[in-house]
């Protein structure tokens, strides 16, 4: 079940399929994910053409918006067939019970679907003086976290740092699927609560998802073996 999940960032659909043919000879195909840019920009046939390579895909559109509108678009992401999606857990567990009826096809089956909590990018600071949520925020990931499991929801998305209090409130089986991961020896860029994958593990991350530190190497495949050698094995 655990895996390295590629952050693929690009902007067009000639970008990333050149990127990902350097996986062509790798003894793994790399589970990716098709954030918001690239699907804005390419659309949805770049699910397809990557599906169509073999890659598993997460499809990170971070969906929040009415239950009826959240259900009717689970539906069609569901029918292009990707294997994880997402949504915020702060639409509320009515949207989030939506989102998993859209997503659910006739034979059962559906993509995995996990929420985010609280962006990493948002400080405590201004989650109180923006949003106006009065809690220390470890406190909030562990609640957004206890809707999503109510409303059925396979797990979240946090900061790795966050796993464990997110595994202990809902169970070890409830998946954190984590960002904001570093090599020991390498620069931060703009994230600020990063960990190794050999620690994200240790915390107890399921997925691990890598952007820069294997799309901006020199060498994106052995970038990629370094966080399967860390976090897997
Ligand atoms: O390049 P980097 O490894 O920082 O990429 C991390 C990926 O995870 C990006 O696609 C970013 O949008 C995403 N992400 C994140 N923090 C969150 C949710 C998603 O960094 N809380």
């Amino acid at each position: 079940m655990k895996d390295v999940i590629i952050a693929c960032d690009f902007s067009s659909a000639d970008a990333v399929l050149e990127f990902l043919d350097k996986f062509s000879g790798c003894e793994r195909k790399p589970f990716v994910k098709i954030g918001m840019e690239l699907f804005y920009a390419a659309g949805p046939d770049i699910v397809r053409k990557i599906k169509a390579r073999g890659h598993r895909i997460f499809l990170d559109l971070k969906l929040h918006d009415i239950p009826n509108t959240v259900r009717k678009t689970m539906k069609v992401l569901s029918d292009l067939d990707v294997d994880m999606t997402n949504v915020h857990a702060g639409g509320t567990i009515e949207m989030m019970k939506a989102a998993l009826e859209g997503l659910t096809r006739e034979d059962g089956s559906r993509p995995m679907l996990v929420a985010v909590t609280q962006l990493t990018s948002t400080s405590e600071e201004r989650m109180r003086g923006d949003l106006l949520i009065d809690h220390p925020i470890a406190e909030v990931i562990a609640h957004y976290a206890a809707n999503a499991k109510e409303a059925g929801l396979d797990g979240v998305v946090c900061s790795p740092l966050e796993a464990s209090i997110v595994k202990e409130r809902c169970g070890r089986e409830f998946l954190a699927v984590t960002p904001g991961i570093r090599f020991a020896d390498a620069a931060a860029d703009d994230q600020v609560r990063i960990t190794t994958p050999a620690r994200a593990r240790e915390i107890g991350s399921d997925f691990i998802v890598v952007g820069r530190p294997i799309t901006a190497a020199q060498d994106p495949v052995a970038a990629y073996r370094r966080c399967v050698e860390e976090f897997l094995n």
